[in-house]
């Protein structure tokens, strides 16, 4: 069912195999330019000041604060060492009330500690922590900041939505301990991290092959684990043996993408113009909102849904990517289901011609997103595999994937896969898993307050 609308989006958002290479290339290039300075590319190259990985050594009690993607969770976790791991774990998790994306940073870190005081007070008899000890917690904090060490860092600025005033310049850590002191909660941030990091130590503490991983989400990101010797910025400001993890913030990428005009008219109506482009291209807080923008353009010029245009289709985010996930999983003859979230989200009639055509858009914008992730991925490999003189592709290595749109979206799970197996041949490809990462940031964060902790080992 072509028209002429749709084939143009199809020809704009095509990404055949030599726009990845490209898009990989420029992924590889704009990461070196990151390390060799500050501002020296899109990508910020953040330095995580992780400096060991989890071993599987790690014991006792730590909480885990994660905030920045849908939900706000708090866990708490019982670790064993070597021989019993996790011996115990609970987490609660809320949705973040949209009023707090946008109040003040006071409100929004009240809430959080407030959260944290409440499932503290419920720890129970699996749980034990040596007397005379504060709680520890790893902070998994999901947005750009400048690590000044491992338990600080400082807001570069809000992304995926948020414009919480009051925080960007400040220490994040200073603002949740104000916090915590508001709420009489003594606890100590011993990790601040970001989710794409403490997935990264979540996973590798199960696996040695873990190298990288990605967060698909509300957002994006990528992180990896870097040589110091690699990192020209560093200036000997670290003894240059040994290894970090690089936090690449790459939703910030925007080299060689294949755009739209709804792209363009996304970012800037966005709160954000200009900034965050592979993030609005291939993450699940835009994908639903690129969908919607091309509907509304069908609608008004070519009557897709009839001569008038359905009033509540020009609400921008009224169509979410998990509608979109869930009208792509309508295999039924007459496309009811895709028929019933059209009426429902946007108070569309289609008929089965209008639906197969919004199907066809899902999966046009779905399969950029999927493969361009997918072309990241590669090129944070291929920049891996150069500086190490064959050792990431010659032997098992592990991408550690986690996020809500990742994890939910099966159609976006190919397409990435696709294009990684595209690039790299099934050879190679065969070596490089790509996985959910089963834990998430939050047993990663809580593991890297235990290697860092500010208490004797107990191992
Ligand atoms: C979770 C991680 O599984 O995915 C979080 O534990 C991360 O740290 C989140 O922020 C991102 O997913 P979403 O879909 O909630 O943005
Ligand atoms: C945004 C944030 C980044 C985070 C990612 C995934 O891109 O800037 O820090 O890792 O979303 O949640």
């Amino acid at each position: 069912t072509a028209t002429p609308i749709l084939t143009k989006l199809q020809k704009d958002c095509a990404t055949p195999l030599p726009l990845l290479r490209h898009v990989a290339d420029a992924m590889a290039s704009d990461m070196r330019a990151g390390l060799s300075a500050d501002g020296g590319s899109d990508l910020k190259m953040i330095l995580s000041y992780v400096d060991s990985l989890p071993s599987g050594n790690e014991k006792g009690l730590f909480y885990a604060l994660d905030l920045g993607g849908t939900n706000f969770r708090v866990l708490r976790v019982q670790l064993g060492g070597k021989e019993e791991r996790v011996i115990a774990t609970e987490f609660e998790q809320v949705s973040i009330p949209q009023d707090f994306m946008f109040g003040t940073s006071e409100k929004l870190f009240d809430f959080i500690a407030s959260g944290l005081a409440k499932f503290a007070q419920n720890e129970g008899g699996k749980f034990h922590l040596p007397s005379g000890r504060i709680r520890e917690i790893g902070f998994t904090f999901s947005f750009p900041v400048k690590q000044t060490s491992i338990d600080s860092g400082i807001l570069i600025k809000w992304t995926k939505g948020f414009a919480v005033s009051g925080t960007a310049g400040r220490d994040v850590v200073a603002c949740l301990n104000e916090a915590m002191e508001r709420q009489g909660l003594d606890m100590r941030v011993s990790a601040l991290v970001n989710d794409s990091v403490g997935t990264l130590a979540g996973a590798r503490y199960w696996d040695d092959d873990v190298m990288v991983a990605v967060i698909l989400g509300t957002g994006t990101n990528a992180c990896y684990v870097e040589r110091l010797a690699a990192i020209p910025k560093l200036q000997g400001q670290m003894s240059s043996t040994g290894e970090t993890i690089i936090n690449t913030e790459w939703g910030a990428f925007s080299n060689g993408l294949p755009l739209t005009v709804y792209d363009r008219e996304m970012d800037n109506a966005s709160i954000n113009p200009g900034e965050q482009i592979f993030e609005k291209t291939i993450s699940g807080m835009y994908l639903g909102e690129i969908v919607r923008r091309v509907l509304l353009k069908m609608a008004e010029d070519s009557d897709l849904f009839g001569a008038s245009v359905p009033a509540k289709l020009a609400a921008p985010h009224v169509l979410r990517t998990p509608d979109i996930c869930a009208m792509q999983q309508d295999n039924s003859d007459d496309l009811q289901a895709v028929g019933s979230i059209l009426y429902n989200v946007a108070g569309v009639e289609s008929n089965l011609r209008a639906r197969s055509i919004v199907v066809e858009v899902c999966d046009t914008i779905v399969q950029r997103g999927g493969r361009l992730a997918g072309a990241g991925i590669v090129g944070i490999l291929q920049k891996m595999e150069e500086d190490s003189k064959g050792l990431i592709f010659g032997k098992r290595t592990v991408v550690a994937m986690d996020g809500g749109l990742y994890e939910n979206y099966p159609q976006y799970r190919e397409y990435l896969q696709g294009a990684v197996t595209d690039l790299l041949g099934t050879d190679i490809s065969n070596n490089v898993i790509i996985e959910h990462s089963k834990d998430g940031s939050g047993i990663g964060a809580a593991l890297l307050a235990a290697s860092n902790s500010k208490y004797e080992h107990d191992y």
